[in-house]
């Protein structure tokens, strides 16, 4: 087999990729691990950033994302018996969109297949070589054969545990690392949702979190220890640890039947470059962060954007300008949303061996950020999601497969 750019992992990076890449008359082949129905189903993130949702709207995927997903205008932080909301649309005119990333993969998976795509679900990557050739080649299996595509690029979109970024030689990446003491208990609620907007709260008995995925369907988060076994909690056990982070004066959380329970790692990784020779690294491959910026799905989309642009010229043009750039200009905004993701954790978790004093620097972060407007500000700015560098901006300007941005609601 052979085709343009090999896409290894067809969660939102490798799908997006190669929808932005047909968008431009690139063909490419997605190779999934997993079946269409678990990347369908599958409950993992759920914020748009403001330009996220931008580009999915304007490639022709927004249609069921306006319809069923939802914009919320801000965020509230809860801290010393207080909810403060921080109003995006007011401090950046910019918003967030809550749709689930099973959502967004669905969409992706849909318009893929409806444009002929190729997409080979429960296909696993064995290995990938020749990536300093022109011809690098990725083995996989399906039904279970062995097989080999042949491509010009090859993309690790595979996720953390994934075959490519092990596939780059020994000791050429650098690695940065940091892991978080704790880990997040995740619920999934068939209720109504308690509130408009997204609450994070920093509270005694650690940070709790809560989301939506829609009218029915609640999902919230609390704070827990990393090996923590979901079945050691009862309904009515996460119910009482929930209500006792998030519960004000005169207000409580509408409960519900508890659909689905895990328990998440937090982590922070950076490898650096995200290339070697016609190899690339995109979303978890190359970066992970811990959830609570709720940057992982968008910083998977913008490097593909960057991506699709780079092959785009190269293929157009036979310019290598942007694959050379590809790492440097993906990095700056990875370690900026690194940055982000590192600090609203640092301010709304409890931390082994915290003492009184940074328990109350704690506060006074959360008080100082909800109630500057030069904080604030900052806040929204990186929560809505930050610009690459201004040259790059300009060079992203020139997609021409995007059509108008919508105006208005958002
Ligand atoms: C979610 O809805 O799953 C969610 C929201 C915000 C976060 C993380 C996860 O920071």
């Amino acid at each position: 087999m052979r085709t343009q750019v090999g896409i290894v992992g067809g969660g939102p990076a490798g799908l997006l990729l190669s929808h932005l890449l047909h968008l431009q008359g690139i063909e490419s082949v997605v190779l999934e691990r997993r079946s269409r129905r678990t990347l369908e189903t599958e409950i993992r993130a759920g914020v748009l950033e403001q330009g996220t949702a931008d580009l999915l709207e304007r490639t022709g995927l927004g249609e069921r994302m306006r319809r069923e997903g939802s914009v919320h205008r801000g965020i509230n932080l809860q801290f010393g018996g207080r909810r403060e909301r921080v109003d995006f649309e007011d401090l950046v005119g910019r918003s967030i969109t809550i749709y689930g990333q099973h959502e967004v993969v669905k969409d992706l998976i849909k318009a893929r297949l409806e444009a002929g795509g190729e997409v080979y679900f429960e296909a696993p990557a064995v290995s990938i070589s020749d990536l300093e050739s022109e011809n690098p080649k990725v083995r996989f299996e399906k039904d279970g054969e062995q097989e080999e595509l042949v491509c010009d690029f090859v993309v690790g979109a595979d996720g953390f545990h994934g075959v490519s970024r092990r596939s780059v030689p020994e000791g050429t990446l650098r690695e940065y690392e940091r892991f978080y003491p704790f880990g997040w208990f995740g619920i999934l609620v068939e209720a109504p949702p308690s509130t408009e907007e997204l609450i994070y709260t920093n509270h005694e008995r650690g940070f709790a979190l809560i989301s939506t995925r829609s009218p029915r369907i609640q999902r919230m988060y609390f704070q827990c220890d990393p090996h923590e076994d979901p079945d050691a909690w009862s309904e009515e056990r996460i119910w009482e640890e929930m209500q006792a982070r998030v519960a004000l004066d005169g207000w409580r959380l509408v409960e519900g039947p508890i659909i689905e329970k895990n328990v998440v790692a937090m982590r922070s990784y950076v490898a650096e470059p995200m290339r070697h020779g016609r190899l690339f690294l995109a979303g978890d491959a190359a970066h992970i962060v811990p959830p609570t910026g709720a940057k992982g799905m968008n910083l998977a989309a913008s490097d593909v954007r960057v991506l699709a642009r780079a092959l785009g010229e190269y293929y157009a043009r036979g310019s290598e300008e942007l694959i050379e750039r590809y790492s440097e200009v993906c990095l700056r905004r990875v370690w900026k949303a690194s940055r982000f993701s590192w600090w609203m954790t640092s301010m709304l978790h409890r931390f082994p061996g915290d003492d009184p004093f940074q328990i109350r620097l704690q506060i006074a972060e959360l008080d100082y950020v909800t109630g500057s407007r030069a904080a604030s500000e900052s806040l929204a700015e990186n929560y809505t999601g930050l610009p690459f560098d201004p040259e790059f901006e300009e060079v992203l300007g020139g997609e021409e497969y995007l059509s108008e941005p919508h105006t208005g609601s958002r």
